[in-house]
């Protein structure tokens, strides 16, 4: 007798339908697994006969052909367990068809019955949703994360008895309850706690403003790392469907919160250094999103970047223009989303003193040459501010602290200027401009995506500020590319500035974002 029943493949960010189809024909017992089903689709077998034997259901003594389309399409993981068991029992009698009509299922069968949670169930309830699915089965610890797909119902099972017993009944099956949404909480890093570093901070917010790639450079404890961590407080909260797609998209990663609903803070991703290319851009035989894609809709901060391999920052290119990344797979591709803030940031040379007032630099000509060259490569092509940062004074830095007699806290100078600005009002000007510049761009493109063409349409510039410019290109020898990068920042100052056009000023400020170039023309 034959069986089919409907469970879903992952295929990027997204899922498919796949027929899982079961025949019981005479013949030796056996179970042969058909339709290009990977190693553990394939030990799915075992499973199942001993979680069906463990839960009490009969296993055929004849021979159960399993395919599962369709058959083009790669199977990965364990997630088909559960629909294959469920259409064994169909094909032997166990389980009457009209009970799984239009129902999907997936998870993976310990061998005493019990259901373990999967990968991407979010993805799947999309595809279960899209397909007019009545509702879709999934592992207990799966259901808070399927439930945020609406107009699907979710029936989330503990084992494969607690399914059937669903299935007969479908009234029994628990209300998946919603989270109620976290409140979305203000930034834990507050751009206050940030001493001085004004052009640092300003850079942050130029940067968050146009979506900007961002350099900074600065010995070591001159902050860098503290500035890079207060980005994804200044970007605008997710939007409903922007926290839909990065939940999404744990989901499909498998890093998803039990229970944890949707997704609300921008994500931060800082790997090391060492990383390997899968690690970062995404792969494997199963291919995962990298850190890459797990930065999409917020920051990913590159740390040392001169000690990455070169090879695989290039990897990162295409993907940071196109805001989505391609892994390429023996039969098939998969695209992942991957829009992120890039922040780089690195030693000004060798021994990290380079510039600094305080201690002298140990590098030769040649080491600093050739460490810059390392870093000048194709990535940094990519990013539209650079920032040399200084290390505070004691001075500096023991303003932030209160003494016991409750002094303290702020400048010498005053409150004005020290810097203690915090990240909600910078997020409030950034939020004002990405809303002036979504307003003005084509399809709402940020800043730093306006190239020639995009630039010359559509910032209106005024005759002063072009003269700079040009000055500046003839003086300083700026490539095409390095010019057309300081349009674009002076395109998003005029923005938060809340002007139609570029004004010379704001020319002059873009220009001062150049600074690593200029550092190593001093030192080269
Ligand atoms: N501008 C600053 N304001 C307040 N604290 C600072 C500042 N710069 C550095 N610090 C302190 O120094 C520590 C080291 O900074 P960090 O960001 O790790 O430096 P880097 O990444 O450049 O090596 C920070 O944790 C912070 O306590
Ligand atoms: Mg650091």
């Amino acid at each position: 007798m034959l069986a089919r029943c409907s469970g879903g493949a992952l295929t990027g960010l997204e899922a498919v339908e796949v027929s899982v189809e079961v025949d019981i024909a005479p013949g030796l017992p056996g179970l042969l697994m058909v339709g290009l089903a990977d190693a553990a689709v394939q030990e799915s077998r075992e499973r199942v006969r001993a979680a069906l034997r463990n839960s009490g259901w009969r296993t055929p003594l004849t021979r159960v052909i399993v395919n599962l389309a369709p058959a083009d399409l790669r199977k990965e993981g364990p997630a088909f367990d559960l629909p294959i068991a469920l259409a064994v029992l169909m094909a032997s009698g166990q389980l009457q068809p009209e009970r799984m009509r239009a129902v999907w299922s997936a998870g993976e069968l310990g061998l005493d019955g019990s259901l373990r949670p999967i990968r991407g169930a979010m993805a799947l309830a999309l595809a279960a949703r899209r397909s007019g699915a009545r509702a879709l089965v999934v592992p207990q610890a799966n259901g808070a994360e399927a439930a945020l797909v609406e107009g699907l119902p979710i029936w989330s099972a503990e084992s494969l008895s607690q399914v059937l017993a669903l299935l007969a009944d479908p009234s029994q099956a628990a209300p998946q309850r919603q989270r109620p949404r976290p409140r979305p909480r203000g930034p834990a890093l507050d751009l206050a706690d940030v001493r001085g570093q004004l052009h640092g901070r300003r850079a942050l917010e130029i940067a968050a403003a146009g979506a900007h790639h961002l350099l900074l450079v600065g010995p070591p404890g001159s902050g860098k790392t503290m500035l890079a961590r207060r980005l994804p407080g200044l970007l605008p909260p997710l939007s409903r469907d922007e926290a839909l797609e990065l939940s999404q998209l744990y989901s499909v990663a498998g890093l998803l919160e039990r229970d944890g609903g949707l997704l609300q803070q921008r994500p931060f991703r800082a790997p090391h250094h060492g990383c390997s290319s899968a690690a970062l851009v995404g792969g494997g035989s199963v291919p995962r999103p990298g850190e890459l894609a797990l930065a999409h809709h917020g920051v990913l901060f590159l740390d040392e970047l001169g000690e990455f391999r070169r090879d695989v920052l290039n990897q990162l290119r295409q993907p940071l223009e196109e805001g989505e990344i391609w892994i390429s797979r023996a039969r098939q591709r998969q695209r992942f989303p991957c829009a992120a803030s890039l922040v780089a940031a690195t030693n000004p040379c060798p021994c990290g003193w380079f510039g600094d007032p305080g201690r002298p630099c140990r590098c030769s000509t040649s080491m600093r040459e050739r460490y810059w060259g390392k870093l000048s490569g194709p990535l940094l092509d990519r990013i539209d501010l650079q920032v040399v940062v200084r290390r505070l004074d004691a001075e500096d830095l023991g303003r932030s602290y209160r003494t016991a007699n409750g002094s303290c806290g702020t400048d010498s100078s005053g409150s004005e200027g020290n810097g203690s600005e915090s990240s909600a009002v910078v997020a409030g000007r950034v939020a004002k401009a990405r809303r002036r510049m979504q307003h003005r761009n084509p399809d709402g493109v940020a800043n730093s995506q306006l190239t020639g063409a995009g630039l010359r349409r559509l910032g209106q510039i005024e005759t002063e500020a072009l003269q700079l410019w040009q000055q500046a290109m003839q003086q300083r020898g700026l490539s095409a590319r390095s010019a057309e990068r300081v349009l674009r920042v002076a395109r998003t100052i005029a923005d938060l500035g809340d002007q139609d056009s570029v004004d010379a000023t704001a020319i002059a400020e873009a220009l001062s974002f150049r600074s690593f170039d200029q550092c190593r023309r001093a030192g080269g």
